[in-house]
């Protein structure tokens, strides 16, 4: 992959460019709540099957995809948000990324501390290990890059898993069990604050993996949640390990304007811890949507009904609190 860029990225072209600057003018001069914009108030005459291929690529094919150039440097806030969203909803529904139902997530360094069990990676500086998110898509607009650090980095999960079943065969089937991992105290309606999810899970010719190792983690705090079996440590250990090593995971830098999708199912996602810029105006800070999309592979029932509800379209919805409305906040809070 690191030889194929021009397989799984592209540059905006002037003529896709000017159709997006297009459709959000006509966004904005409706007065359309980013949260109400779909696919049909977000026209994109030839853009949208360029979309149409990238989904495909992230469901069916090798599950990542990387657009360059959007020029946000002339935008607000508001306008990239908008942009990004329109974007987003000719690939899927957005959906809940928290607690407080922000459909239009902020990755910004709040100063929490990763260790605090309440705290999600995203709020820090942190490096984060290579995890999953909660949806079937998710994408990130860089709207500010770190001082320095701050790399981003995917890892391919069924590489993950063909590479445990080649070395260490004797932990597969630990991984295949079902792991207790924290909700972080987001806890939908009629659950318990933990889920109950496998590492990989094969469904219908694919391996579908979730892991989230800090919430394995943070999970054991939770009384009423068994302790960690060596074996279960191990495997951990083992798949952190393989994700670390360079010949199998891929790093890419996020400049403002860049947009990255994972297809959470196949691709575990990492970044390196940062430094920031003084300012807050100027510190890293990534836009971020969770897709729920048609057509989205099968998924076992540890992902639909253990972890997470379904959305309209039948897929994973995310976080959803009971009483907590969809909003989709412009600033980090
Ligand atoms: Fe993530």
């Amino acid at each position: 992959m690191r030889d194929r860029e021009q397989d799984w990225s592209h540059e905006w072209t002037s003529k896709e460019i000017a159709e997006i600057t297009a459709a959000v003018d006509t966004v904005q001069s409706k007065g359309l709540d980013i949260l109400h914009i779909r696919a049909t108030d977000f026209p994109l005459p030839t853009a949208a099957s360029r979309l149409a291929d990238i989904r495909n690529y992230l469901l069916e094919g090798p599950g990542f995809y990387f657009l360059r150039g959007l020029p946000i440097a002339d935008w607000s806030l508001e306008r990239a948000a908008i942009a990004f969203w329109g974007l987003g909803a000719h690939l899927g529904q957005a959906c809940s990324q928290n607690g407080k139902g922000h459909v239009l997530g902020h990755v910004k360094n709040l100063g929490l501390d990763y260790g605090d069990p309440m705290a999600r990676g995203y709020q820090t500086n942190a490096r984060l290990p290579y995890h999953t998110d909660s949806s079937d898509i998710a994408a990130l607009l860089c709207w500010r890059a770190a001082k320095s650090g701050g790399l981003s980095s995917i890892v391919s999960s069924t590489t993950l898993y063909n590479e445990v079943l080649a070395r260490r065969p004797d932990l597969l089937p630990v991984l295949m069990q079902p792991f207790h991992r924290t909700r972080w105290g987001e806890v939908p309606e009629g659950k318990l604050p933990w889920a109950e999810i496998p590492v990989f899970m094969p469904k219908d010719g694919r391996i579908i993996a979730h892991y989230v190792r800090s919430a394995i983690r943070k999970g054991q705090l939770i009384g009423g949640v068994p302790p960690l079996t060596d074996a279960q440590t191990e495997a951990l250990d083992f798949v952190d390990s393989l994700a670390q090593d360079p010949d199998i995971h891929l790093d890419m830098t996020f400049r403002p304007g860049d947009i990255q999708f994972v297809c959470n199912h196949y691709t575990m996602h990492s970044r390196t811890a940062f430094e920031d810029w003084e300012a807050s105006e100027d510190r890293r800070h990534l836009l971020r949507l969770w897709l729920a999309c048609d057509g989205g592979p099968a998924l076992p029932h540890w992902m639909t009904e253990s972890y997470e509800g379904k959305t309209r379209n039948g897929r994973p919805n995310g976080i959803v609190v009971p009483g907590v409305a969809l909003n989709a906040p412009l600033e980090a809070v």
